[in-house]
């Protein structure tokens, strides 16, 4: 879709289309929905709408029911913030909010009404690669004060239309910029995702991100939040930056480095949060963290946490596999206190306990039975239990979990799952069974 384009999809008559578009879109009728629409339509017109009709459906796995009304290009998309975690970490800036500087000069004026539960704060905040919005429309909507800035004019033009959409463009501007031009000295702090997509896919290196990390070291010597991939080596962290790994439902999606006064402290930082499938509860968002009790101290855990060793023992009654986030986090031994638990061995992230405690750190399982790693006993095992259905959970130990189902030839009405790992003991498998959360 170009620009022109877009701009055609906005008019009266292309909103009606878009709408046709939308409420008759199926994936396997779109070929003769597309025909059919093309009778009365220009063909530009009707694959734009076509294609937003495709992608608000994809789209409401990260953004709920605001998909219906966004625009995304299908780059744009595959990058913007779920919008759990977008809406995460607008909070925790609401909550920083206090201790920044107002910004030295007045920043662009935002135009139009603003959310109307939302107060005025006082911070400005520059999205320095705002994208399609996923980040601005959850700042907009905690009630900060945000411009975005995007290289990308299709890119600012679907930004601006998304905040309009929404009602949050009292709140809101977008402005169509490089960021390494922006006067940062207008805005109190600013917020950054560098693109890690080019045409050739993506992008690993955090050196080929665009903006480059060298851009990205340089913000982070000021106020600012630069969100990166959950794979980032800890080796790149800069000194004194907090590093927050953050998960939804049991996925990592991201790791945000805060840096200045975005920080919940003054060095470095290790920080695990573990938000549920449906994100920050309405109305709590801003109760993110320092509030003893609050429902984000429930879900968040720093290396302050974390005694940094735990013991080593042996497989107990529960098996606990610590979410993603916490072992991106380098926070596994944290999760012993939490569970009164040890590690299966010293280097690999499975703890054992003889409590089943819940928490939203871990997933426990009840340990069924403690195997050596012996394809004869566990075949014979497998066999007794009439198991046809294997799941298999591996770590420390070089195995594939297609081809070892393969070679168990496991058949028979039940399910189980293995884990196969290695222990003080040995490779052992344990079969195991997921106890409710
Ligand atoms: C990962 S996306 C941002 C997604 C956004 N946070 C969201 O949630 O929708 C990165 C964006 O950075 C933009 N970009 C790349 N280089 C840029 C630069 N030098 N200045 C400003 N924007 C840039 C790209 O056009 C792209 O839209």
């Amino acid at each position: 879709m170009d620009l022109q384009t877009f701009r055609d999809l906005l008019t009266p008559a292309g909103r009606d289309l878009l709408a046709e578009a939308c409420t008759a879109y199926e994936e396997h009728t779109a070929i003769a929905l597309g025909t059919r629409l093309r009778r009365r339509h220009p063909p530009d017109l009707v694959a734009a709408a076509m294609t937003q009709a495709a992608l608000r459906r994809r789209a409401h796995a990260k953004w709920g029911e605001d998909a219906g009304r966004m625009f995304f290009t299908r780059d744009g998309l595959e990058q913007a913030t779920t919008g759990a975690v977008a809406a995460y970490r607008a909070g925790r800036i609401v909550d920083a909010d206090c201790r920044l500087d107002p910004p030295e000069t007045i920043a662009p004026e935002t135009t139009g009404p603003g959310p109307e539960s939302s107060p005025e704060r006082g911070a400005r905040i520059v999205d320095l690669c705002c994208g399609i919005g996923g980040d601005l429309i959850a700042l907009a909507r905690a009630g900060v004060q945000v411009t975005g800035v995007d290289t990308d004019p299709l890119t600012v033009a679907i930004a601006r239309a998304n905040l309009a959409e929404l009602d949050l463009a009292g709140h809101a501007s977008v402005e169509q910029a490089d960021a390494r031009e922006v006067d940062r000295a207008a805005y109190s702090a600013a917020v950054a995702d560098p693109a890690r997509r080019s045409l050739r896919g993506r992008i690993f290196d955090p050196a080929g991100y665009s903006p480059p990390w060298s851009f990205v070291e340089e913000l982070l010597r000021g106020d600012a939040c630069v969100k990166t991939a959950p794979i980032i080596p800890h080796r790149l962290i800069p000194a004194g930056v907090e590093a927050e790994w953050i998960s939804v439902g049991g996925e990592v999606k991201e790791a945000a480095l805060w840096a200045g006064r975005l920080r919940t402290g003054d060095g470095d930082r290790r920080r695990a949060t573990v938000l549920p499938a449906g994100g920050v509860p309405a109305g709590e968002a801003g109760e993110w963290a320092g509030q003893t009790g609050g429902w984000a101290d429930r879900v968040t855990m720093t290396d302050a946490d974390d005694p940094g060793a735990a013991p080593v023992s042996p497989p107990l009654a529960y098996l606990y596999e610590p979410d993603g986030a916490v072992i991106r986090a380098g926070l596994v031994t944290g999760v012993a206190p939490l569970v009164d638990g040890s590690l299966l061995h010293p280097k690999i992230a499975y703890l054992t306990s003889d409590q089943l405690v819940s928490t939203p750190f871990a997933s426990a399982y009840r340990i069924v039975a403690v195997l050596p790693y012996d394809l004869k006993v566990l075949t014979r095992e497998l066999r007794n239990r009439e198991v046809g259905n294997l799941t298999v959970k591996k770590r420390g130990v070089d195995v594939d979990p297609q081809t070892l189902r393969k070679r168990l030839g496991v058949r028979g009405p039940r399910a189980a799952t293995v884990v196969v790992t290695r222990s003080e003991q040995g490779t052992l498998a344990l079969l195991v069974d997921p106890t409710p959360a």
